[in-house]
């Protein structure tokens, strides 16, 4: 079986969503039971909680992280571990509970298409149901009842906090330099992604070396993964990613478009950009996303999404050639292509 899709798409967005079309396919029967899992323990005798709970997660989302746990425990083994579908669940309540957060901080009105649950019940629900998908969470990794899992979220999910924090103290600073900005992605995104691969190398028996080949792998891809959803922030289509555009900039996000923009664009340029970072000025978009044009900063952007996806695909070469492997590789160039 080949996962790779005939390419009959000429433009390389449709042919990267048909690719990620047929990664999904192989892993639908297992996310069929992790999305029952995940229905099953989302409930609560508390109504606000089933509310906002549903509201988020019905809305969908791509299923990423759970994919990557899937994908990864079948590297080694035919049959489904045991622990795997708990694990791609477990995942994914810790990512909602982070976007439950973080459109809170971000002041975000569009998520999954949908308004946000923080527009339409406040920040305090929102915070507070993140907090009880949070805590779900770690109520389903005890059950798992293995020390490895508990240490490797529990580390995670507290290096997700510090780079949240991380990001919060750089607001509105155009001085956040690239090194500082690469810390807060791989403590904010890519760090889940490598726990999610790490894990489900461990659940399907690989050994230790190979475990932290998946977690390099699943690192390499996360800061592909937000270095794209960055760019989408200024050029994206808001209805395919479902999010507003301009949410970084009105946060005073410097992002890596604006670094390099930054970097090198002309005086009076430069100007615009530190200003409308320093103000989280919105309306300074068009002006903004001029600069970036200007500048080739987005393909700069992509250029280093690419060289971190190709050190992903670099770090499969240690498992074993499968299908799951191959879904692994493609992710890998998903992660850039989704927004070419
Ligand atoms: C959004 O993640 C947060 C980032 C790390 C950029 P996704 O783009 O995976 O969100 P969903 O789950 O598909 O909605
Ligand atoms: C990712 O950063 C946030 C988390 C890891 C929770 P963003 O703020 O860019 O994510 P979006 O764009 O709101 O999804
Ligand atoms: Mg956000
Ligand atoms: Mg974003």
């Amino acid at each position: 079986m080949d996962v790779i899709a005939p390419h009959v798409a000429a433009d390389p967005a449709a042919a990267a969503a048909q690719r990620f079309a047929a990664i999904v396919r192989l892993a639908a029967a297992d996310m069929a039971r992790v999305d029952a899992l995940i229905r099953h323990e989302l409930r609560s005798d508390v109504v606000l909680i089933n509310q906002i709970g549903d509201h988020i997660v019905g809305a969908g989302g791509k299923r990423l992280r759970p994919l990557l746990v899937l994908l990864s425990a079948r590297t080694n083994v035919e049959e489904p571990q045991t622990g795997a579908i708990a694990l791609a669940a477990i995942i994914e309540f810790i990512h909602t509970a982070t976007l439950l957060h973080d459109d809170v901080v971000d002041e975000s009105g569009l998520r999954r298409g949908r308004q946000t649950a923080n527009a339409l019940w406040g920040n305090a629900a929102s915070v507070l149901v993140g907090d009880f998908l949070y805590s779900r969470a770690f109520q389903m990794m005890v059950g798992l009842d293995r020390m490895t899992i508990m240490r490797v979220l529990a580390d995670t999910t507290n290096a997700i906090a510090e780079g949240e924090v991380l990001q919060l103290l750089h607001m509105g600073d155009p001085d956040l330099t690239e090194a500082r900005y690469f810390e807060v992605i791989r403590r904010k995104t890519a760090i889940l992604f490598a726990a999610a691969c790490r894990l489900g190398g461990l659940v399907a028996g690989l050994d230790d070396s190979r475990q932290d080949a998946l977690h390099r792998y699943g690192m390499a891809l996360g800061i592909a993964f937000q270095i794209a959803d960055d760019v989408l922030d200024y050029v994206g289509d808001a209805a395919a990613i479902g999010k507003n555009l301009g949410d970084d900039l009105a946060e005073g996000k410097t992002t890596l478009p604006l670094i390099i923009a930054q970097r090198r664009a002309g005086t009076a340029q430069v100007e615009v950009l530190r200003s409308a970072i320093r103000k989280g000025d919105r309306s300074a978009l068009p002006a903004v996303i001029a600069a970036i044009r200007d500048t080739d900063a987005l393909e700069g952007a992509i250029a280093q999404a690419r060289e971190h996806a190709a050190a992903a695909r670099r770090e499969l070469q240690s498992l074993s050639s499968s299908v799951w492997r191959n879904a692994l590789a493609d992710l890998a160039d998903y992660s850039v292509q989704r927004f070419l």
